[in-house]
């Protein structure tokens, strides 16, 4: 008989997109009888509008202290088990053409399509059967097994495995149902937030919404981490790769320190004075900044005039005020444009091994649905693949 007969399975993942495909291939390809459920009408949706289209699949820089988590060791036996070169392999088995962008990120040189496509073959391999586009109506336990509930049938299995997410964009279909689940099963959930979020600014920083559009280099800082790279205004405040890195660490009603123009010395300043005093201060900062943010900065800081006529202890100033520059955002854009989101379903209540919980046996979590969030580059989907592997070859 078969298994969509009898509704028994060896394992019920929930959710189809990064980590419940890897997890269902992984497993299905061990000789388990896989159901793969998802509510939307197709699989690995966030997938395709990844990395502008081209799916950040992985970065080669994959290490732990690249994530935030309640415990920052719980990543490390997953990510060290099946690493960025594990999947780059299968990426190659499937001739997918890539390329590093920057700082360890890969990138399709085609379509995120591909690795969708990769991904559905992998579970086809498998045999992984799909219950697509129907909401989950309910889920339980009962003598030993997980029962699901989907359009008045009711799933059977030993293993369930919760993969369906975070919160970040409910536009596209996300939602909390993971917690929920987890914390129906005795779960605790470590309180969640938008992360990977552009920032917005306030009226008293109304002046920077006339630089929207407008980027900068700049070192980003919030406590004691620190970010380099591009930061980005917009009408409602920053984004850009530096401010999305810091949001996922920023805390409400703190300030975060933006240094412009990392790479001069302290004293650039004085030496473009000796150098050239007759050119204006407006000038030496435009040829470094851009004529519109300079102009913006040079307004708030209150200074101008040519270099010669200006005092060494204030040219210094200048430097220090644009070498760390505090910005106060009002809050973030939220879930509705966070890539990601921080917090989750606690690591204290799972295996690191297999990601089962100890609560819960047969109960797994994967992916962004766990309290383990990467920076932005491709650290995401390298820990729904390798916790999605991990659980995939437990359950
Ligand atoms: P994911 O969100 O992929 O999958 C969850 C699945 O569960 C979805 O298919 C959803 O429909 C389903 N689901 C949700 N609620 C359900 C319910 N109640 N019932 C049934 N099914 C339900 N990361 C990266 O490393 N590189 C990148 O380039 C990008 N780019 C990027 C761009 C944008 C715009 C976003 C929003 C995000 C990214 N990310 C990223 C982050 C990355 O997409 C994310 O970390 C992974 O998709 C997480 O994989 P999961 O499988 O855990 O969740």
């Amino acid at each position: 008989m078969l298994d969509a007969d009898t509704g028994i399975w060896d394992a019920i993942v929930l959710g189809a997109g990064a980590a419940g495909m890897m997890c269902a291939a992984t497993a299905g390809q061990r000789g388990k009888r896989v159901l793969l459920v998802d509510h939307a009408d197709a699989v690995g949706k966030k997938i395709l509008i990844s990395g502008g289209g081209r799916c950040n699949f992985t970065n080669i820089h994959t290490a732990a202290d690249r994530y935030l988590s309640a415990n920052p060791h719980f990543a490390k036996s997953a990510l060290g088990r099946y690493t960025a070169q594990d999947f780059i392999g299968l990426v190659d088995r499937y001739g997918i053409a890539w390329h590093e962008k920057t700082l360890g990120q890969l990138f399709c040189d085609g379509s995120a399509k591909q690795i969708v496509a990769m991904l559905e073959e992998e579970c086809v391999k498998g045999g992984v059967t799909l219950a697509l586009g129907q909401p989950i109506a309910d889920v339980d336990h009962g003598e030993g097994l997980y029962r699901v509930t989907i359009g008045g049938t009711v799933h059977r299995a030993p293993a369930l495995v919760l993969a369906t997410g975070g919160p970040s964009i409910p536009k596209m279909g996300a939602t909390g149902f993971a917690y929920d689940v987890a914390r129906h099963f005795g779960l605790s959930i470590v309180q969640p937030r938008p992360a990977l979020v552009p920032f917005t600014l306030g009226p008293e920083e109304a002046l920077f919404q006339s630089l929207a559009g407008v980027s900068a280099d700049v070192e980003v800082r919030w406590n004691k981490t620190r970010f380099r790279e591009a930061a980005l205004f917009t009408h409602r405040g920053l984004s850009g790769p530096a401010m999305l890195q810091i949001s996922s660490y920023w805390q409400h009603r703190t300030p975060i320190q933006v240094g412009f123009l990392p790479d001069k010395a302290a004293d650039w300043l004085l030496a473009e004075k000796r150098e050239r005093p007759r050119a204006t201060l407006r000038r030496v900062v435009a040829q470094a900044l851009t004529e519109r943010l300079a102009d913006t900065l040079l307004e708030r800081i209150g200074v101008q005039g040519e270099m010669g006529n200006l005092s060494d202890k204030a040219l210094r100033q200048v430097a220090a005020r644009l070498g760390d520059w505090a910005f106060a955002p009002s809050g973030t854009e939220g879930y509705a444009k966070a890539e990601v989101t921080v917090g989750g379903i606690a690591t204290a209540g799972l295996s690191s091994r297999t990601m089962e919980a100890a609560k819960a046996p047969g109960l797994y979590a994967i992916g962004e649905a766990v309290d383990v969030t990467g920076w932005l580059g491709g650290y995401n989907f390298q820990w729904a693949w390798a916790s999605g592997v991990a659980a995939g070859q437990a359950l």
